[in-house]
């Protein structure tokens, strides 16, 4: 999108309170890496979220915290978020997040490896945001599906990867594993999927009604 009319639609649109505009600051004052979502990215989730009337959301990395408010926010009043976070440091930032926006008492977080605490989870959950290590996607977009309730909400970030997905020339395991991930999301008959060209690509499909 042009720069102008994104800048328009974001101030109009997703406005980001002080929490959220304190939880993005800290994050690029740490000098971490600049990947966390957009706010027009927060409020389609939350929008989303909404339209289903979502009480339990698996976020798979959860980076500084930083999409899980948006996400905590826009659940049904004693709706819970579950959040799985490799990295120690991250997780620690993305706790002191929720606190701040005031969600912890709605927010799991869970650390470590997402293929080892993937298989510990109950099913039925209502959506499931997929934002993490990319190489392992098509892993992460099964684990999605044993999960998800029938309707729900399959949602993964950086369906285009930074253009990565259409250079032949990247043959690198995070570029491949995106575009596995892609392909599942398109052509599986489990799911009912589009992209939103929105930042990095948004996927967003239903696991149909089986
Ligand atoms: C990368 C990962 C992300 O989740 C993202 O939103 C942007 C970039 C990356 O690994 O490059
Ligand atoms: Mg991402």
């Amino acid at each position: 999108m042009d720069e102008r009319l994104e800048r328009y639609v974001t101030e109009l649109f997703a406005p980001e309170d002080a929490v959220l505009s304190a939880i993005r600051a800290r994050h690029d004052a740490l000098g971490l890496p600049p990947i966390l979502i957009s706010p027009d990215e927060g409020k389609l989730l939350a929008v989303l979220l909404r339209a289903i009337a979502a009480a339990r959301v698996l976020e798979i990395g959860a980076l500084a915290g930083y999409s899980g408010v948006w996400l905590a926010r826009a659940l049904t009043a004693r709706g819970t978020l579950t959040t799985i976070e490799k990295d120690p440091r991250h997780a620690d930032l993305a706790r002191r997040a929720y606190a701040e926006a005031g969600v912890a008492d709605r927010v799991q977080l869970l650390e470590g490896a997402a293929l080892e605490l993937l298989p510990t989870l109950v099913p039925g959950f209502d959506a499931v945001f997929v934002d993490a290590d990319k190489a392992p996607l098509a892993q992460y977009f099964e684990w999605s599906l044993r999960l998800l309730r029938p309707g729900g909400l399959l949602l993964c970030d950086n369906a285009f990867f930074h253009g990565a997905v259409v250079d032949p020339a990247d043959r690198s395991p995070d570029a491949e594993g995106v575009r596995a991930f892609n392909r599942l999301a398109a052509t599986d008959p489990r799911v009912l999927a589009a992209v939103a060209p929105i930042r990095d690509g948004l996927v967003i499909g239903v696991k149909v009604l089986g």
